[in-house]
């Protein structure tokens, strides 16, 4: 398969690879579809990243075509290991250190700075590079096979929700990819956890699987970031908008059950809405188009919350009413995505 492809509307091969035992014939193929400058949707623990050469400009110019992106949104490079870390940054700071050792290979993204080689177009103009090396196996076998970094942001469009199985990825992105490998469902289901490394204290950039705490456990000088609802219209990180990870439909959190089965009510009598609720816990009471008990541990929740946003989007729900999580850090990661789900479009960049 050339870099070229024929026509845009030609759909992506899929193959299937077995997430335990990927199968070495398949990865081959898509190293090859890498080398030669295409694109290849990869599972890793997270959620799909949509992968090209982190230092080959063609293949990065490419990745950001096919999600609609800006360039000033910068893309994480995906590394096999510190050692290959260390080929993108200039200093690789203690903070880095200690994170990289206890948490990769894992859902760990780390905002170091950015060696003079690597492309202005990976890092947004930007003189940070974000690295992260992710713990799937056939993350890790594509990125063994091709012996260098994969630039590889989560494989939706611009602006909507994240991928956690491959047809997602056929439903958004199939006519711009070459490739996708199969691996089955992610297991983290939401994106990794950034951390700006080069400041004293550290700094959370966007919350994720890896809690503060779980972090500060490691290295204690790491402080939280802005929250998404206090973010607002600043971006410390580029790429975090406030409506980032959005449905289609329009998404409202709400404090308690109570009030999310109160208003779905509302909206059934008042108009020809298709409304679905997100709970968790079970409630007998709650009417809607569609009702989804969602787990009860922040990351059982997360793994399934893009998959059910997908579903709902598929089940064209008009307005999904979600019950507020608990507001203590291990939901910090589903809170802030559910709050960039909600967020009005007038907090559009
Ligand atoms: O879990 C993940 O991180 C997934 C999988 C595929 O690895 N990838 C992902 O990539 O979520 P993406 O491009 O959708 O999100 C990248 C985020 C940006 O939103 C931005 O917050 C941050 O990483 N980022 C990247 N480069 C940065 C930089 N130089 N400085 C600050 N933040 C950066
Ligand atoms: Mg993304």
């Amino acid at each position: 398969m050339g870099p070229a492809r024929d026509t845009l509307t030609a759909m992506a091969e899929v193959l299937r690879v077995d997430a335990s035992k990927p199968d070495a014939r398949a990865i081959l193929r898509a190293a090859d579809v890498l080398r030669s400058g295409g694109l290849v949707a990869f599972p890793t623990e997270t959620v799909y990243g949509l992968g090209g050469l982190a230092l080959n400009e063609a293949s990065l110019a490419r990745i950001f075509a096919a999600k609609g992106r800006p360039l000033t949104h910068p893309l994480i490079a995906h590394v096999l290991d510190m050692a290959q870390a260390q080929t993108l940054t200039t200093l690789v700071t203690p903070s880095a250190k200690r994170l990289a050792a206890a948490f990769w290979p894992g859902p760990l993204t780390l905002v170091c700075d950015r060696a003079e080689h690597v492309p202005a177009l990976l890092t947004g103009g930007s003189p940070s590079v974000a690295i992260r090396a992710p713990a799937h196996p056939i993350a890790r076998a594509l990125l063994a096979a091709v012996a260098e970094p994969i630039a590889a942001p989560s494989a939706n469009r611009y602006q909507s929700i994240s991928p956690t199985a491959a047809v997602h990825v056929q439903n958004a992105l199939g006519n711009m990819v070459d490739l996708i490998l199969d691996g089955g469902s992610c297991s983290s289901g939401i994106e990794s956890t950034v951390v700006d490394v080069r400041s004293d204290p550290a700094q959370i950039l966007r919350p994720g699987p890896l809690s503060l705490s779980v972090l500060q456990g490691v290295w204690s000088n790491i402080e939280p970031g802005a929250t998404a609802a206090e973010q607002g219209h600043a971006r410390p990180s580029p790429g975090m908008d406030a409506r980032h990870y959005a449905p289609r439909a329009s998404l409202v959190v709400v404090d308690s059950a109570l009030a999310a089965i109160e208003l779905a009510k509302h909206y059934l009598m008042r108009d020809n809405e298709r409304v679905a609720l997100l709970l968790y816990g079970h409630h007998a009471d709650a009417m809607a188009h569609a009702v989804r008990t969602m787990p009860e541990r922040a990351e059982d929740y997360a793994r399934l919350l893009y998959a059910t946003l997908h579903e709902l989007d598929d089940a064209k729900m008009d307005l999904v009413i979600v019950q507020a999580v608990p507001h203590t850090d291990e939901w910090e990661g589903v809170r802030d995505r559910l709050h960039r789900a909600s967020a009005p479009i007038s907090s559009l960049d």
